[in-house]
């Protein structure tokens, strides 16, 4: 498979399409061979990498996109997301299974295997499941079904194929907990976040705010589209890095890498790389947005398909999807024409789905190798292409706001849930409070504004008791 790897300089010198503009504006904002080079072994191969990338990145930028495979049926696993949503990057990392390769940093030396797999995640004989059962099977009654010997020779046989890795190979030492007392904990510092946060901050009270990805800004961070700050056309890394500054300057405690994972009346737990913070606030707002997944379409789970954002992202660090990328999603779409444009003056052949036409099959064995789009049966034609950018679907991620006790509002046009809030934010906790896409609620300074009074107005309401 042909290296990914883009050099920046050939998209600023080369494309005069003006679409183009704002990649260039990235790569100049914040280059994307900044990191110093180094070397990660995946499977016993050397892999040219930067420090600081993730490691999914540096395999896709060598060409490797097929990572493991998946329990039971042996399919081809790869990572789809890049932002720690989908769990098809889950590699043995320096000896720790289960990690995920997109959240994991690359540096020298770092030692990277393929899990689940036999001999290797490209070429697994244990794929024949698969095939042997194409209507799936069923193992809890498979294994009983023939009595106690057959049974204990398919449950042992069962233990070393399925699972996901094996036993790590050093025990984990955490650091002692640290315990941070504070007005707010904000979590998810994507726009909405970032805003109710500062504005928080400004106001005098102590505002922890958290956010699970190694930088701020979530979906703004990886747009291909511009953004305004003082009154100046800026990209979505730059604009992101401003609202941080602003954020640190009002004075809150932001912590990045640092992933809520359990909410209680006392107390939040945060895991902050290796340690946890218990996290001990009056009042909590989630701002963690949505769960991004790819649509309904044959063979939706192959290596090489890619959301929009992770496509998008994989520019950032300089490395495109593929070399020939099929972007599906609705026509005259604003994020999909950037990302097009991008793709395109980044070096790859880029087609669009022809109106009215849908994804119907991803084809290829371990990874992508084409697809099947068309208008229906009688129209389907194949496009041959390295890598998809499927149709995207975003459901809000309220499962930590419902352990704070909201309620989940269900959203039948969408088929999801979201957190129950109102338009100021509040829920029927009165210390909890809901803001963004996790509410589905987008992008509004009144509605933003409204949520920071309503929790002023119950901190306030606390301090009078
Ligand atoms: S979880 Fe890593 S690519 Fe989705």
């Amino acid at each position: 498979m042909a290296p990914r790897r883009i050099d920046p300089r050939s998209v600023r010198a080369a494309s005069n399409d003006p679409n183009a503009e704002v990649l260039r504006a990235l790569y100049a904002y914040a280059p994307p061979d900044a990191g110093a080079p180094c070397t990660i072994e995946h499977d016993g191969r050397s892999i040219a990498a930067r420090e600081g990338e993730p490691v999914a990145i540096s395999l896709l930028a060598a060409g490797v996109d097929t990572l493991s495979r998946s329990v039971k049926f042996h399919r081809p696993r790869g990572p789809m997301c890049l932002r720690g949503n989908c769990e098809g990057c889950l590699v043995r990392l320096d000896g720790e299974p289960n990690r995920m390769a997109c959240t994991a940093p690359s540096r020298d030396g770092r030692e990277v295997r393929s899990q689940n797999s036999f001999p290797s995640a490209q070429i697994d004989i244990l794929r024949v499941t698969d095939w042997f059962f194409p209507k799936q099977f069923d193992h809890h009654h498979l294994m009983v079904r023939y009595g106690t010997t057959i049974n204990e020779v398919m449950q042992s046989f069962a233990r070393k194929m399925a699972g996901l890795g094996t036993l790590p190979e050093r025990p984990e030492r955490a650091p002692a907990p640290e315990t941070i007392d504070c007005d707010v904990l904000v979590v998810g510092l994507g726009p909405v976040g970032l805003s109710v946060a500062t504005a928080l901050a400004r106001a005098g009270h102590s505002v922890c705010a958290v956010e699970e990805e190694p930088f701020v800004g979530g979906w703004m961070r990886d747009s291909l589209r511009w953004f305004d700050r003082d009154g100046r056309r800026v990209c979505g890394a730059e604009a992101s890095d401003r609202d941080l500054a602003a954020l640190r300057a009002a004075g809150a405690s932001v912590r990045v890498s640092a992933s809520a994972c359990a909410t209680f009346d006392d107390g939040t737990i945060v895991i902050q790389s290796d340690r946890a913070l218990w996290v001990r606030p009056r009042a909590r707002v989630f701002a963690n947005g949505c769960h991004e997944s790819v649509g309904a379409f044959g063979d939706n789970d192959m290596p090489g398909i890619f959301t929009a954002r992770a496509a998008a992202r994989a520019l950032r660090y300089g490395v495109r999807v593929g070399e020939s990328v099929l972007v599906c999603g609705p026509q005259e779409d604003p994020e999909l024409d950037a990302l097009s444009d991008a793709l395109s003056a980044a070096g790859a052949t880029v087609h669009r789905l022809p109106e009215g036409a849908s994804l119907i099959e991803a084809l290829g064995a371990s990874s992508v190798t084409g697809a099947l789009v068309g208008k229906g049966e009688s129209d389907a034609h194949k496009i041959k292409c390295d890598a998809i950018v499927a149709p995207t679907s975003r459901t809000p991620a309220f499962e930590l706001a419902g352990q704070a006790g909201v309620e989940a509002a269900q959203d039948l046009d969408r088929q999801c849930f979201a957190a129950r809030g109102d338009e100021f934010g509040r829920t029927q906790r009165e210390d909890v409070f809901v803001a963004g896409s996790v509410a589905h609620g987008g992008r509004s300074p009144v509605r933003e504004r409204a949520i920071v009074g309503s929790v002023e107005a119950w901190l306030e309401k606390g301090r009078g008791r």
